[in-house]
Formats: C-alpha cells, sequence, structure tokens
C-alpha cells in the first residue's frame, strides 16, 4: 500500500489532502499523529480545523508507542554506561562521562573544538572500561570533511602510558605483559624505542579499523547514512567490539545550507526532528553514546550573556538530552559548560587541546 493511499483511510482525508500532505513530507499516519495542528496546517496548506480533524483521526490510527513499567524503564536505565573524555575535571561535572541511551549535543563557535571532542571519543570508546571506555567501536557521520585518521593516531599515541599497556597487550597478539612494559610505553612520543614506535603504529591501525566513517554530502544523504548506521550497528552486535557511539559532525551543516529562510523553516525542523530520532533509536537499541555537533548563530536579542546560541532552535534542546556549550579561551585552553542535563547540577569546567588529545589543565 502506497503511503497516500495509508494517509486516504484517515477520516477527513481525500486524495487531495493526502497529496498535500505527502507533498509537505507527512507521509505517513504516524508523521501526521505527533504533528501539531498549527504546524501542519501551515505545512501542507489545509485550514486549521481540518488539520486538528486530521490529527485527531492519525492519532486514533497511528501506533505512537505503548506505555511500559517504570521497572522496565529502570531496568533498560541500569545499562546506561558512561563513556569517558578522560578529563577528570569535565567526567565530574559529566556525572562520570557521556552517557549512553541518549543524545548529547555540543555546539560552540567554528575552531572551538567540536571535532576534536569528538574524534577523543572515537578513540576513548574502545578502551577498556577501566580506563574510561566501553570497549565498544565508533561510527562516525562526517558531513563537514573534517574526519582525519591522522588526529586519531595522534590521540591513540598520546593516552597515558598505562593505558597504552593495556590496551597493547588486549590488541597485538604478539606482546604479553612482560613484552609490553619493556617497551617503556611511558616515555615521552620523542624518547620512544623503535620497537615501541612500531608497535604503536599498529596499535593505532586496530583503532582505526574499529572508526567506521562516512562522509554525508547533503543532509539526505545524511538521514540514510544515520538509517545505515542502524544496519550496520545490528551487524556488529554480536561483534567483539559492537556500536558504542554514534558520532555526527556536524549534525547540522547541511541543513543550514540547504534550507535556507524562514518559509523553509518548519520542513527544516521536521527533518531534523526525525534524523535525531533515528539517531537517538539506534543509542536506545544499542546502548550507545550518541554525540553531535552544531555550530553557533549570532543572537542579537541576547543582551546579556553570550551573543551565541545553538542552530536549530527548540526541536533540537528537546532531542538531545545533554548540551555541552565549548567556547575558546587563551591559546588551547577551552571552557566546557553543561548546559541542560536531566538530572546533573550545570556546571563548566576546563580542559586543553594538546597534539596527544584532550587533556586536564
Ligand atoms: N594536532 C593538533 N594539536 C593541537 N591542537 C590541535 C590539533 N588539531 C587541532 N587542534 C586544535 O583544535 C582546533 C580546531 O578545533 P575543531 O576542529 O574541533 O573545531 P570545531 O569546533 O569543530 O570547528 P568548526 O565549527 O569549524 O567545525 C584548532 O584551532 C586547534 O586549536
Ligand atoms: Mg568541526
Amino acid at each position: 500500500m502506497s503511503s497516500d493511499e495509508d494517509l486516504q483511510q484517515l477520516r477527513g482525508v481525500g486524495s487531495a489532502t493526502a497529496d498535500k500532505l505527502a507533498d509537505a513530507g507527512y507521509n505517513t499516519v504516524k508523521s501526521v499523529a505527533v504533528a501539531s495542528p498549527g504546524e501542519l496546517s501551515e505545512n501542507a496548506g489545509v485550514g486549521d480545523n481540518t488539520a486538528e480533524k486530521i490529527i485527531r483521526a492519525a492519532r486514533q490510527e497511528a501506533d505512537v508507542g505503548g506505555f511500559e513499567t517504570g521497572s522496565d524503564l529502570l531496568e533498560q536505565r541500569e545499562k546506561i554506561g558512561k563513556l569517558q573524555t578522560l578529563v577528570p575535571e569535565v567526567d565530574d561535572m559529566l556525572g562520570g562521562g557521556i552517557e549512553t541511551q541518549s543524545i548529547t549535543e555540543t555546539y560552540g563557535e567554528f575552531g572551538s573544538g567540536k571535532s576534536q571532542f569528538t574524534h577523543q571519543l572515537a578513540v576513548n570508546v574502545q578502551l577498556p572500561e577501566e580506563h574510561g571506555g566501553l570497549e565498544q567501536s565508533a561510527i562516525f557521520i562526517d558531513t563537514e570533511d573534517t574526519f582525519r585518521p591522522e588526529r586519531i593516531a595522534q590521540m591513540v599515541k598520546g593516552l597515558e602510558g598505562e593505558v597504552l599497556e593495556d590496551v597493547v597487550r588486549r590488541d597485538l597478539e604478539d606482546y604479553d605483559k612482560e613484552d609490553v612494559e619493556e617497551l617503556d610505553l611511558d616515555e615521552d612520543i620523542e624518547e620512544l624505542s623503535e620497537e615501541a614506535d612500531e608497535v604503536l603504529d599498529d596499535l593505532v591501525d586496530e583503532f582505526l579499523e574499529r572508526v567506521h566513517v562516512a562522509k554525508a554530502f547533503n543532509s539526505n544523504h545524511q538521514i540514510l547514512l544515520a538509517e545505515k548506521a542502524r544496519d550496520m550497528a545490528d551487524d556488529l552486535e554480536d561483534s567483539d567490539f559492537p556500536v558504542g557511539l554514534v558520532a555526527v559532525d556536524s549534525l547540522t551543516a547541511h541543513f543550514r545550507a540547504e534550507y535556507v529562510g524562514r518559509g523553509n523553516l518548519a520542513n527544516r525542523q521536521q527533518k531534523l526532528n526525525k534524523h535525531m530520532h533515528d539517531i537517538l533509536r539506534v543509542a536506545t537499541l544499542h546502548n550507545a553514546a550518541a554525540v553531535v555537533t552544531n555550530q553557533v548563530q549570532s543572537n542579537p536579542d541576547a543582551m546579556f550573556g553570550d551573543p551565541t546560541k545553538p542552530v536549530g532552535g527548540n526541536i533540537l534542546g528537546h532531542t538531545s538530552t545533554f548540551r555541552i556549550y565549548i567556547r575558546k579561551s587563551k591559546k588551547d585552553k577551552r571552557i566546557i559548560k553543561l548546559v541542560d542535563a536531566p538530572n546533573l547540577p550545570d556546571g563548566e569546567s576546563v580542559l586543553r587541546i594538546k597534539e596527544e588529545g584532550l587533556k586536564p589543565e
């Protein structure tokens, strides 16, 4: 059955209205059921009363999600993992790290460090739990062509000596505990022996194998890739490194460039909203962390405080459960601000972006 026919089952929807709805992107009964009357009448060009009637009918038809008991929810929440940045001050502020099963949005101006943050998490997610990771792999949707394997390499080599020893032993079969200790991985990068250097290069290869990168050429492609991420997460579910991080860098750039002008705003929000829910679904189903980046737009209305706010407005705000604002400070220093979190106080912390990755002050 085509979706048009699907919509025509609804009371008050003839073929002309169904076409209007479909043209405005409301292809399924469910998409109508979760719309607001104002949004529907504006986007699809139907009267307010009609919009209300259609939505009411759609809500009766659609499966808009059922109820779960508190204990089901608690059981699911008990599985929530924490992915650490490995900057203790930041992790403390985050209540232990970035949570799985939610979306964390990082926003800030250009060069603030959003992509650095995302690269670092793609490394950290692979670490054993005792070192702040989830021992899982990463999916990285790269929309601005800013993913750099070389940067991953620097960050892997920049891990603490003790962490390096453990992951070398885990990932490289030829090295047992004694061999690894002899490599002296605590040393400064410049002081490493030739053998240690080679071992770290092999280790980097292992880490890069577990970052699954796809470039998105436009917003529709980006939406498709998020749908594909779900298949990939299913495929990797029973592997040694299931998906523990879904990163989208940048979430909003394509949407912002393609949907210009007020007339396109509703459409843009609707697409972004769907996209965010796709990402959230992978995160919840696979107990993975989802991290998206967002630029800021200038906000001339703001008389006080920081004259910037994230692109995307309210819808993004409601879907991303944690929001982190990154602000440039002197040189490599960055202020990390927790803006919105369901069960944590707002807070501020500091880190530095170094060649070795994100590091404490
Ligand atoms: N290898 C490195 N060593 C040290 N610092 C680095 C390194 N690579 C990047 N940086 C720092 O990170 C900054 C860039 O940060 P990043 O690319 O994460 O910004 P962004 O917030 O993603 O910006 P945009 O909005 O343009 O995507 C650089 O200005 C530099 O200070
Ligand atoms: Mg970036």
